[in-house]
């Protein structure tokens, strides 16, 4: 990625609102997902999606390129009355940092090969969940651009060494077309 296309993100992060709620899809799960132990959200941008799993309980990790989406992220945890460790990386060439997480999200970032790096940051039995526009958003919205969507019927395809507990793609009820999975860790053969 260029510093060009950090610069990018950085604008879009400070022309944003900050005042965002967590993810629905995210805030949909809260039966199922881990109140204790670690926690990673993959580019996970201004934190309102890390910031909604800590106050559950989670130590989390929030991942970004953008210095802005970092730094606003510090402030949002600050007013939420929790703590994030907030790491920049790039995604694209940087490792993601060690696991073992009890639960892996990312959401509305697509690096195709950052799915086949989730398992092994998984503990046994962890989580992971994903959500991302398909090529059929476009019939609706001009953004994302086609680069950065999904095939249909593309993630099943994506998805090695975890196993789907929900798959579904279809029109959400903010009008995008997404693909979203939860899925989890295989559990090892002795
Ligand atoms: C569409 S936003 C999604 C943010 C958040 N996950 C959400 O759903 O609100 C995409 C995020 O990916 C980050 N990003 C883009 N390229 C990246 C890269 N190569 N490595 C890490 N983060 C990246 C951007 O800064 C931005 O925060």
């Amino acid at each position: 990625m260029s510093q060009e296309d950090r610069q990018r993100w950085n604008d879009k992060h400070q022309q944003a609102s900050a005042s965002r709620e967590a993810s629905s899809f995210l805030r949909s799960l809260a039966d199922q997902l881990p109140s204790t132990g670690r926690a990673l959200d993959l580019a996970g941008g201004a934190g309102h999606d890390a910031c909604w799993l800590a106050q559950r309980g989670l130590d989390v990790t929030l991942v970004d390129l953008s210095d802005v989406a970092l730094a606003q992220a510090e402030g949002l945890a600050r007013d939420a009355g929790v703590s994030l460790t907030r790491l920049r990386l790039d995604l694209e060439t940087d490792a993601p940092p060690p696991g073992p997480f009890d639960l892996v999200v990312c959401l509305n970032y697509l690096w195709r090969p950052l799915l086949a790096a989730v398992p092994p940051l998984l503990a046994p039995g962890g989580l992971f969940v994903f959500a991302q526009p398909t090529r059929r958003n476009l019939q609706r919205h001009p953004h994302p651009s086609a680069r950065f969507l999904l095939e249909e019927g593309e993630l099943p395809t994506l998805l090695q060494g975890l196993q789907s507990l929900s798959l579904t793609e279809d029109w959400t009820d903010a009008g995008r077309h997404e693909a979203r999975v939860v899925a989890q860790k295989l559990q090892q053969v002795p």
